[in-house]
């Protein structure tokens, strides 16, 4: 082999290893699904924007999380993210089913954001939330 076949083969062979590193790259990404945003915010409960949350079931949409009153949960309350995890669709609570839902394929997720059914592979986002007072503090 002369040099310039040489560099040929080398120039192939990069090439290669290129673009399947960019394939296993996307196949990484497509493995871990959406994922919801990192927020750290706090919410008056005296506020009227918030007022569905001063009964069990209540939720209201922050900053696309979720936050849902729940007595069983402890200090009372649930924050999830509104990205499914299929292919990112908004999702919704449903306080009839206590379940998270995708309007997109049906996805449906459980208090805790585990997958029900439907397609989405990952269980959704959840945050951490704190009480303090009136002061509801969402983190993740
Ligand atoms: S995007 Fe939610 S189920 Fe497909």
């Amino acid at each position: 082999m002369n040099r310039k076949d040489f560099l040929k083969v080398t120039a192939s062979v990069l090439a290669g290893v290129a673009v399947g590193g960019s394939v296993l790259e996307s196949c990484k990404k497509s493995t871990t699904g959406p994922q919801g945003p990192d927020v750290n915010f706090t919410i008056d409960l005296n506020d009227s924007k918030y007022s569905a949350l001063s009964a069990s079931g209540g939720s209201v949409y922050v900053q696309e999380v979720i936050i849902a009153r729940i007595n069983d949960f402890a200090d009372g309350y649930i924050a999830v993210a509104q990205t499914c995890t299929h292919q990112g669709c908004t999702v919704t609570y449903a306080r009839g089913s206590q379940t998270f839902v995708c309007p997109c394929h049906g996805g449906t997720y459980d208090l805790n954001g585990n997958v029900t059914a439907g397609p989405p592979p990952y269980a959704i986002k959840r945050y951490t939330v704190s009480r303090s007072g009136s002061n509801l503090t969402v983190s993740g």
